[in-house]
C-alpha cells in the first residue's frame, strides 16, 4: 500500500512494515518475505477465498508475488488481477517455459521454444491486465526436473535469452530471471542481465549452495522455490526435520517459521516466496522474519543433512 491522504483530508494509516525486512529485486526494494501464489490454485472452487487470501497478504505488507499463467490453468493470474490494485505497487514475477495441459497426462507441458516463451509472456500480460511484467523467469529444465523432456523441447540457452532480451527491449518484460538452472547455465546467462534465480532449495535441500554463492557474488536475488520442501508428497519437508522441530519448541514458534527464518539468516540476498492456501500459515510465514536464531540453534540447523530437492528425472 502507498501512504495516501484520505478524501476527508485525514492521514491514511501507515503502510504495513515489510515482512522479513527489506530486500532488493530488479532494482527495487521489496519485502524479504513475499508470497508464492501457486498454492492458490487449490482454492479454484472458492475464488472469493483465494482473492481474500491474497488481499490479506498485501494488507500485511507483501509486495512481491510469484506466479505463472499455468498455475491453475490461468486461475491464479485471474485472482491476482482481481485482488491487486495499482496503488498496492506489488512486484509481480511470472515465469515461462511451460504451459497448462489440462487434457494431458500431467497438468503441465514444457513450452521452451522462443516462440512459446513469447506466447506465454503474451498470455500473462493478457491475464494480468498489464502491458509489462516486472520480472519474468525463464524456467529451464537443467535442474529440478520432474517431467520428461522431449527432444524437441531441448532448446539452446542463447536462443531463449535472445527472445527474452527482445521482449525486455520491447518493454513487455522489465527484467529477466532464471529458474531450474545449473551453475553452468547461470554463468553463461550472466551477460544477458539476470536479476533473480529460482531453484528448489530449503534448509533440508541445499545442494544448490554453489548457485546461491554465485548469485550473492553477482548481486542477483536468490528466490528459492519449495522453501518449506513444497507440497508434493515424497520430497523432504522442512517441518518434519527433527532439528527444526526441536528449534521450534525451544524458540516458541512453528517449524515452518524456523525453516523460513533460517533461509533469511543464511544469505542476506535471499527473498522468500512460501506458498500457502491457509490464512494462519500465511500470517505465520510473514512473521518468520521476527524470529532470532541464536548461535546454538543455527549450528544445529546448519548441521542438517541436505536431501534432493526434487524428484529425479523420469
Ligand atoms: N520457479 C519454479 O519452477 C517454481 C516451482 C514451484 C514453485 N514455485 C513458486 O514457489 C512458491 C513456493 O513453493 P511451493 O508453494 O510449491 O512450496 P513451499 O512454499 O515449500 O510449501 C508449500 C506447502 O507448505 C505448506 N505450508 C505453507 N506454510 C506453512 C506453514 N506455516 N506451516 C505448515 N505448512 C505450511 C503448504 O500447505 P498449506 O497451503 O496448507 O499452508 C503447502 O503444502 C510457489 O507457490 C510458486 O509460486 C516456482
Amino acid at each position: 500500500m502507498t501512504y495516501r491522504t484520505s478524501p476527508a483530508g485525514e492521514a491514511a494509516p501507515a503502510p504495513a512494515p515489510r515482512p522479513g525486512g527489506t530486500g532488493e529485486l530488479a532494482g527495487r526494494a521489496v519485502a524479504r518475505v513475499g508470497y508464492g501464489a501457486m498454492q492458490l490454485a487449490r482454492l479454484h472452487d472458492d475464488r472469493r477465498a483465494a482473492v481474500a487470501l491474497l488481499r490479506h497478504a498485501i494488507d500485511l505488507g507483501v509486495d512481491h508475488v510469484d506466479t505463472a499463467q499455468f498455475y491453475g490453468d490461468g486461475f491464479v493470474n485471474d485472482v491476482i488481477r482481481e485482488a491487486l490494485r495499482p496503488q498496492d505497487d506489488v512486484l509481480v514475477v511470472s515465469k515461462v517455459g511451460a504451459v497448462s495441459d489440462p487434457g494431458g497426462p500431467m497438468p503441465l507441458r514444457l513450452a521452451q521454444r522462443p516462440g512459446e516463451l513469447r506466447a506465454s509472456v503474451e498470455a500473462n500480460l493478457a491475464a494480468l491486465g498489464t502491458d509489462r511484467i516486472a520480472v519474468v523467469n525463464l524456467r529451464r529444465v537443467d535442474s529440478g526436473i520432474t517431467v520428461p523432456v522431449p527432444d524437441d523441447q531441448v532448446i539452446g540457452l542463447d536462443d531463449q535469452l535472445a527472445e527474452m532480451a527482445a521482449m525486455r527491449d520491447e518493454g513487455k518484460i522489465g527484467a529477466i530471471g532464471l529458474s531450474s538452472v545449473s551453475l553452468d547455465v547461470l554463468r553463461r546467462a550472466l551477460p544477458a542481465g539476470v536479476v533473480c534465480v529460482q531453484n528448489a532449495y530449503s534448509l533440508v535441500a541445499r545442494d544448490d549452495e554453489d548457485l546461491l554463492r554465485l548469485c550473492a557474488a553477482e548481486g542477483i536475488a536468490w528466490v528459492p522455490y519449495f522453501p518449506l520442501g513444497g507440497a508434493l508428497p515424497g520430497l523432504a519437508k522442512v517441518t518434519d526435520e527433527p532439528a527444526v522441530r526441536a528449534a521450534a519448541e525451544r524458540l516458541g514458534c512453528t517449524p515452518a517459521q524456523v525453516g523460513l527464518a533460517w533461509l533469511l539468516h543464511h544469505d542476506p540476498r535471499t527473498l522468500l516466496i512460501p506458498g500457502t492456501a491457509d490464512t494462519g500459515h500465511l500470517e505465520a510465514n510473514l512473521a518468520a522474519g521476527a524470529i532470532t536464531l541464536d548461535a546454538e540453534t543455527l549450528a544445529a540447523l546448519d548441521a542438517v543433512p541436505s536431501r534432493p530437492a526434487t524428484a529425479p528425472r523420469h
